[in-house]
């Protein structure tokens, strides 16, 4: 593997070792031995500090939509440039970005910003514990909803990926305020339910697992989920920080016909400006403060440059071709599924432009299934990728998503790359 002693990116990671911990300023974008510097993106394509470019999976894990450097975010940019960034004040961009968001997403009858997807999750929990006036919340195993204590137990993502899916730091207490069910085993849920009656504030998912690889609803879990909570008055949260605007011009529970009480996103919203969004039901955000006593605040939140991202790039995915994305990734996925098992065992969970390759695994619908995947071999793949000029997350755990910038030469190229690897 060609993970040369010196180079550019190795001399920056020896600085970057006395400035972060482990060099990086988040955990999942360290790979062995040193991860490559980063030095500009245009489109589908990244370029290293020394020079070599590849094409991009990661896409800064997954609000770049529209790819790197894109016009709309151009735009944007230019006019923060001549406005201002941030005022902590109300703009008109925040009504903008708002009645953009709400059109395609009605289920937000109301929203807050927030800065990022962590803030958001956070504060929908905070939520609905307060509109509830219970304490428990049920997550399932191995979805991640950022990295506030409440999200930190048995989590996906770099949480994951670092072995360390519950972390050291969360107060008992904390801990104990949330249990922990299985993803499309609504059974789990069913039983901490009754266990918890009348305790339970709020069920938090993922409608798609984006952070123990991709792991796809089966066809009723959601559906059977949305009626225990209803039938038990929990309120139903999905966080769709990765989902939202991923699949079609708007949030995927549209997609299904299921109505969560209240939603987060994040990600696509800000087009790789930072930004969270939780909304939902008028009822239970007329409690968020200083309508109600539930407080959320943010220096940042609603800040002009992450609305005008936002705006551009929304106004750019309205007319996008969502259905040719998936077409071509659905295309890639069954071809890369073909040339990997005439050699090994393996899945390719895809939905819409998301996808990811699990080793020596037949089907992969759980957690358990997602980490009882070869993640040796994975490595190994991830390396010869990169070695190859493909740039995905270093990590089964994480999503490859392809944009609207990708061309069909450049899945073609990722199958080449599979069919090389398995050559050599
Ligand atoms: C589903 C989900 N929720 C929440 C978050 C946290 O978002 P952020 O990293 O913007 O804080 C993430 C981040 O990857 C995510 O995938």
């Amino acid at each position: 593997m060609s993970f040369p002693a010196m180079t550019e990116s190795s001399a920056e990671y020896s600085k970057a070792k006395n400035l972060f911990p482990g060099g990086v300023n988040s955990p999942v974008r360290y790979y062995d031995p040193y991860p490559r510097y980063i030095a500009k993106g245009g489109g589908s394509r990244i370029y290293d500090i020394d020079g070599t470019s590849y094409t991009d999976y990661c896409l800064a894990y997954g609000p770049l939509i529209l790819g790197h450097a894109h016009p709309s975010m151009k735009k944007a940019l230019s006019k923060a440039s001549e406005i201002g960034v941030n005022f902590g004040a109300p703009t008109e961009f925040e009504i903008d970005l708002g009645t953009l968001i709400k059109s395609a997403v009605p289920a937000m009858q109301r929203m807050r910003f927030t800065s990022s997807g962590t803030e958001a999750t956070m504060h929908a929990i905070r939520l609905a514990r307060s509109f509830t006036g219970r304490k428990i919340i049920i997550k399932a195993e191995g979805c991640f909803h950022g990295s506030h204590d409440y999200a930190l137990i048995k989590a996906g993502s770099g949480a994951l990926t670092h072995g360390e899916p519950s972390s050291p730091g969360v107060p008992d207490e904390v801990a104990g305020s949330v249990a922990v069910a299985s993803f499309n085993e609504i059974d789990s849920f069913k039983k901490v339910i009754k266990e918890k009656a009348g305790k339970i504030a709020a069920v938090i998912v993922e409608p798609v697992m984006g952070n123990a690889g991709v792991i796809l609803p089966e066809k009723s879990f959601l559906a059977e989920l949305r009626e225990v909570t209803s039938d038990n008055d929990i309120l139903l949260i999905f966080d769709e920080v990765i989902t939202g605007f991923r699949f079609h011009y708007g949030a995927y529970h549209s997609q299904i016909g299921i109505v969560p009480d209240l939603i987060t996103l994040g990600k696509i919203i800000g087009g790789g400006l930072p930004i969270g969004a939780f909304g939902g039901r008028d009822d239970i955000m007329s409690n968020v403060s200083p309508e109600g006593r539930t407080y959320v605040s943010g220096t940042f939140s609603g800040n002009t440059l992450s609305m005008l991202g936002g705006i551009e790039t929304l106004h750019a995915l309205k007319g996008a071709n969502y259905s040719k994305l998936s077409e071509m990734t659905g295309k890639m996925c069954s071809e890369l599924s073909e040339t990997i098992s005439k050699k090994v065992k393996c899945t390719i969970n895809q939905i819409g432009t998301m996808f990811q390759i699990f080793f020596e695994k037949e089907s992969v619908r759980s957690y358990s299934d997602a980490i009882g995947s070869d993640q040796k071999q994975f490595l190994r793949y991830f390396r010869f990728a990169l070695d190859s000029g493909i740039y995905m997350p270093p990590s089964t755990f994480e999503t490859n998503f392809v944009s609207f910038a990708h061309t069909y030469d450049d899945l073609q190229k990722f199958i080449s790359m599979t069919e090389e690897f398995f050559r050599q």
